[in-house]
């Protein structure tokens, strides 16, 4: 076994041992799957049978604590890619660790990194107000991004920064195990499933983030979306109605109700 692998799976145990739950810890297989879906057929009637593997369903009151852990012992000081050399803080993500939703960015930007908390600049304001369109509040949902540090000029993270840092990521959802998962721009979609196509093409449809069912985790749907930032460089009215056709989605899926049409 690798020394990688080793430590992944050191590292699994850690976190499981954390959580109260026992889970096969798996390294091994592609993080990166998924495939288009449609939408969820309505739930069946009849009781289903139990699934083979319990997920690793982490008890409520230690999520908080196991996402901190992770935060302070091992994000705060990670040094696995070149962005930690130009960052102020690292970002590691905030909000409910019972959140129904997650939403995921990029990276932190210049006020996000002098702060250390995500989607506080511009780009964050407009989040917000797209959250409260939703019926919810910040403090209801779960903010991360794809890379914690801040890439130098807010260039695209690189594919190997997006690797590096993916593993904190996986296991936040792991954590939080959201019932949607909204990603905010090109970068996050493509890094949690495998496609080609850019962000505006596939838009509007649900994807399954399928990197927790190799270790007897739900698979969790996905609704790519528009950056903010995006948005606001482009504040059409074709783009608006875009996203918040997407959101609507996703607030269909969760039955919540809008506080705007
Ligand atoms: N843009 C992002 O992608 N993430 C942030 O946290 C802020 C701006
Ligand atoms: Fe570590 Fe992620 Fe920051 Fe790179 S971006 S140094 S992997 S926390």
């Amino acid at each position: 076994m690798d020394e990688r692998l080793t430590r992944k799976l050191r590292q699994h145990v850690r976190t499981d041992a954390l959580l109260g739950v026992e889970s096969v810890p798996m390294g091994t297989g592609p993080l990166r799957t998924a495939s288009p879906v449609q939408p969820a057929a309505p739930a069946p009637a009849a009781p289903v049978a139990p699934p083979v593997h319990t997920p690793a369903r982490p008890r409520a009151g230690n999520k908080l604590q196991v996402l901190d852990a992770i935060d302070r012992d091992e994000v705060r000081n990670c040094q696995k890619c070149v962005l930690c050399q130009s960052r102020t803080n690292t970002v590691f993500g905030e909000g409910d660790p019972n959140a129904r939703v997650m939403f995921i960015g990029e990276g932190p930007g210049q006020t996000e990194d002098e702060l250390g908390r995500p989607f506080v600049g511009r780009a964050g304001e407009l989040l917000d107000k797209q959250i409260a369109a939703m019926g919810l509040s910040r403090e209801q949902v779960y903010i991360a991004n794809i890379v914690k540090c801040r890439p130098p000029q807010n260039r695209t993270p690189a594919p190997d920064e997006v690797q590096a840092c993916f593993d904190y990521l996986v296991r936040q959802i792991e954590i939080v195990q959201p019932e949607v998962i909204v990603t905010l721009g090109g970068p996050a979609i493509k890094a949690l499933i495998d496609t080609k196509e850019g962000v505006t093409r596939i838009r509007g449809t649900w994807f399954e983030f399928t990197a927790l069912a190799l270790r007897g985790g739900p698979t969790i749907p996905v609704m790519p979306t528009f950056h903010p930032a995006y948005l606001l460089r482009s504040y059409t009215v074709d783009n608006r109605k875009k996203v918040w056709s997407d959101l609507q989605q996703v607030m269909q899926r969760l039955g919540l109700t809008a506080t705007k049409g």
